[in-house]
């Protein structure tokens, strides 16, 4: 069990981990092509290790992951693996790796953990299904998953839902399978496929929210030699900003953040609650924007979140509703049924656990209204593993006479390893 420590004062400059989105689709689009890729700056945490492995066993060659080196990736013609490919935690790894497999003339097996098991993946085998690829599941939707790739169908596909992992499956599928597709969202979710097959030199365009891949040449695994730099993750930057806006005093410097506008819908919403979050020495890594993140304290104000602003923050919600537990007045966030969907079920789990610790929350059909309060908050919060809960509560666990226990603190480990460690840093004595 971990408490959560309380302090007042941020200060100095921190890095935050590998864009964890990016890095899945570095290494599978590395492992894809038969040339030497040199990955620098990519996340070392628990999903992105999952996909190392799953990728090894069909055949690539991935360097381990050492601190602070590049990891380097040596592709080949992908073979039938010879046991079952096990994504872990990571749905990025289960959904993409499905449409990578499509345009694969074997059959393989995935499966997940507890969590990952319960996730929808209907979203993605239908359409790689009327693409094509043979699969089957156990129980209509869900891992584990049989997946019989092979000569596949072009496909313009209309997505029910903004998601990234869909879309990401889809242009992987027409990647390998050399077929054109084409995808249509109904708001556009994170951009990173599209970019780093742009920077590939692939022939993608990208048109409001309808994406197409005109097809690739079959000889394009035979791209030269190349070297990718992965910025930091927004999404973990996030808790380091969040902890810096809730602090009584101080600035914090967050060097190296992924600005991706598909990403930071996070940043325009606290900055309408009142933070002041600057963007400073904006850059470019493979088609990709970066920026340092300049952060002071300041009380928050509610807001209200609409639905077309969702997917620009999916994986910061957790984190704005422990924000606006502390802010003044109510914050809404509309349509989130998706939350239902993730690690866990984080809409469940966020409105529990801020009641079970003093604050007011409440869902009302797909909406999540969070009022915010001054009061320390106080109790335990059961985080169910999900790696953004905990996190989430353990920035709100900083906040001056509060003192809240986490269930577990472990699954930092899927995407932040250094979380605690790193918060801690942020803090200086007042
Ligand atoms: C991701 C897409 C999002 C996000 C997840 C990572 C990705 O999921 O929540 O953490 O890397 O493509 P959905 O595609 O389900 O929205």
């Amino acid at each position: 069990m971990a408490r959560t420590s309380r302090r007042v004062k941020v200060g100095g400059v921190i890095r935050p981990p590998g864009d964890k989105s990016i890095t899945h689709r570095a290494l599978i689009v590395s492992a894809l092509t038969h040339s030497s890729v040199s990955i620098t700056g990519s996340l070392d945490s628990a999903d992105a290790r999952r996909t190392a492995v799953v990728l090894r066993q069909l055949g690539a060659e991935i360097d381990s992951f050492e601190r602070g080196r590049a990891v380097q990736v040596r592709g080949r013609q992908w073979t039938a693996p010879s046991s079952t490919l096990d994504c872990g935690n990571s749905g990025t790894t289960a959904r993409l790796m499905l449409g990578a497999l499509a345009g694969h003339d074997f059959r393989a097996r995935l499966t997940g953990d507890s969590s990952l098991r319960r996730r929808p993946m209907l979203r993605v085998t239908e359409p790689l299904a009327a693409m094509g690829a043979s699969i089957s599941d156990r129980d209509g939707d869900g891992m584990p998953i049989d997946i019989q790739g092979g000569k596949l169908r072009s496909i313009s596909y209309e997505s029910p839902v903004a998601s990234a992992q869909v879309k990401s499956a889809i242009l992987l599928a027409g990647l390998t399978g050399g077929v054109p597709v084409t995808v249509i969202e109904p708001v556009r979710s994170r951009d990173h496929t599209e970019r780093l097959f742009k920077f590939l030199g692939f022939d993608i365009r990208v048109e409001g929210t309808t994406v197409r891949l005109h097809g690739a040449t079959e000889n394009w695994p035979q791209i030269a030699s190349f070297d990718l730099t992965i910025p930091g993750d927004p999404s973990s930057a996030a808790f380091l900003v969040g902890a810096a806006v809730l602090a009584e005093h101080g600035e914090l410097l967050i060097e190296c953040v992924g600005v991706n506008p598909t990403r930071t819908g996070f940043l325009a919403v606290l900055q309408r609650m009142g933070a002041q979050v600057e963007q400073l020495n904006l850059r470019e890594m493979a088609g990709e924007p970066v920026a340092d993140l300049m952060v002071k304290s300041h009380p928050l104000t509610g807001t209200e979140i609409v639905a077309d602003e969702i997917p620009s923050l999916i994986d910061e919600i957790p984190l704005l509703a422990a924000l606006a537990a502390r802010a003044h007045g109510e914050t809404t966030f509309r349509s989130v049924g998706e939350l239902r969907v993730k690690e866990s079920d984080r809409l469940a789990l966020i409105t529990e656990n801020l009641r079970a610790i003093g604050g007011t929350a409440e869902i009302q059909g797909e909406d999540l209204v969070v009022v915010g309060s001054r009061q320390p908050l106080r109790g335990r919060v059961e985080t169910a593993g999900d790696h953004r809960l905990t996190m989430s509560f353990a920035v709100l666990g900083t906040t001056p006479a509060s003192d809240i226990e986490l269930s577990e603190s472990e699954s930092a480990g899927v995407s932040y390893p250094n979380f605690f460690s790193d918060l801690d840093r942020l803090f200086t004595d007042a």
